[in-house]
């Protein structure tokens, strides 16, 4: 799964982009469909599935570990083995480039009595596992990890687990479904406590398989969720909604090419996803919501893009979970905008695929734009529309989204902005450069 071979790719100065795309299937709900319905007992379907690198490594874990799991005719089947009946994998995890698949797969392992190995390339292995290993390490599971709480780690689930009330102290997806993935083969409840809301896929998926999961949140907004353990969960008919972190790309796209006026297709807009799009509205991008409709139990529309003289703003950081992933491409769009934008409450951006703060800061400069990184975001004084300097080239750092923001900002730039390898793309969005060519038509 991991890369070795580089391969750079230049992205310069762009005709306006025109046309409707379609974008594919989100990550984090394609991660969360294969991991359930691989647990469920009988045969689940899923469709517009992300078949990206990340997702592939996740399906391919759950067949180590017992799952059969098939692509016929454009769709995904998938026979479970119940909770509890996950197999001891015969050889090490591979989970390439994923800190998704990682931490959750450790929480399902976790309350299993089976022992599994984790690794995964240079990227990955230099996240913090600590956030999962503490929690995981408390209902009994026995975790031997690489120096700092890295990957390569060993753990050797426990069964039956420990129940137990988990305060979060980051706001992180991950680590929240981790656990309530541990709780489902635990006895009696799991609880976890929220006090800065994140992605909620984990906890409307679990419903949906028939979980015994209950959300309160009191009046200050921590939530409070239960997961009642030895689960049985049931197979699923499920349709994956588009990945508004990719259609993220696009919408900045059309927002910074002048002349451009784009469709984007079916995005998930579920409120836990969707801060982004209330930024770029903030900032003053023209971008329509058209047949807002329920797809897979999560709000979607079709998104109308057309080309905008954005506004610089200062980006509350309470809005910060709802768009974590959407930084990156915010900075470029800020990049094009009149005035500053300042954005603040990002500590967590340093340790996502890259440090996206640092990596983000010395792109942006080396293309010419003005900003500055501060501990916890970036000021940006943006280009008042004018297109960029361009003229570098951009190291990805193994970072998806890091690649796709520079090639991003290379359409509204003077000279060609040259991502030092592409390949990257391919863990989230494989057809990223084909959607690119086809709205250049
Ligand atoms: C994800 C949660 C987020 C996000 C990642 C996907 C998920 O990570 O950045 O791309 O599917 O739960 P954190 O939980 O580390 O914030």
């Amino acid at each position: 799964m991991t890369d070795q071979t580089a391969t750079p790719r230049a992205f310069s100065a762009s005709v306006p982009l025109q046309g409707r795309i379609a974008i594919p299937g989100d990550k984090s709900i394609s991660h969360r469909s294969l991991m359930l319905s691989a647990l469920a007992v009988g045969e689940s379907r899923v469709t517009g599935l992300l078949e990206g690198h990340d997702v592939l490594a996740t399906a391919a874990a759950m067949r180590a570990m017992g799952a059969s799991i098939e692509r016929r005719d454009g769709e995904w089947r998938i026979h479970g083995v119940g909770v509890g009946g996950l197999l001891q994998p015969r050889e090490a995890l591979d989970m390439g480039n994923s800190g998704t698949s990682t931490r959750l797969l450790m929480g399902l392992v976790a309350s299993h009595p089976i022992t599994a190995t984790f690794v995964g390339d240079a990227s990955l292995s230099g996240r913090p596992m600590g956030r999962v290993i503490d929690p995981l390490s408390q209902m009994g599971a026995d975790i031997t990890a690489s120096p700092g709480g890295r990957l390569p780690l060993m753990l050797r689930g426990l069964a039956p687990a420990i129940p137990f009330s988990y305060r979060l102290p980051v706001a992180s997806a991950q680590v929240k479904s981790a656990i309530l993935l541990a709780g489902l083969n635990t006895p009696g409840i799991t609880e976890v406590i929220e006090p800065v809301p994140t992605r909620d896929h984990s906890e409307r998926m679990l419903q949906g398989f028939g979980a015994d999961l209950t959300v309160e949140t009191d009046r200050d907004g921590t939530r409070y969720i239960h997961i009642r353990g030895e689960a049985e969960l049931k197979p699923q008919t499920i349709v994956v909604p588009g990945d508004p972190s990719s259609a993220a790309f696009f919408i900045v796209a059309a927002l910074i090419v002048p002349g451009s006026d784009v469709t984007i297709a079916n995005v998930g807009l579920n409120p836990t996803r969707a801060g982004l799009v209330e930024v770029l509205q903030a900032m003053g991008g023209d971008i329509a919501l058209l047949d807002a409709r329920t797809v897979g139990g999560e709000p979607a529309a079709d998104l109308r893009v057309r080309h905008s003289m954005l506004k610089g703003i200062d980006v509350d950081p309470a809005i910060a979970p709802s768009m974590i992933d959407e930084y990156p491409i915010l900075f470029v769009a800020a990049a094009l905008a009149e005035g500053r934008t300042t954005t603040t409450g990002l500590d967590e951006l340093r340790v996502k695929e890259s440090d996206r703060l640092a990596v983000m800061a010395t792109g942006l400069k080396a293309i010419g734009v003005r900003v500055e990184e501060s501990e916890d975001g970036l000021i940006i004084d943006g280009s008042g529309g004018d297109p960029l300097a361009g003229g570098a080239a951009i190291a990805g750092h193994l970072d998806h989204r890091i690649c796709m923001s520079f090639a991003i900002a290379g359409l509204a730039s003077k000279a060609p902005v040259t991502i030092d390898d592409i390949a990257p793309v391919a863990t989230s969005f494989p057809n990223f450069e084909a959607l690119l060519a086809s709205l250049q038509q």
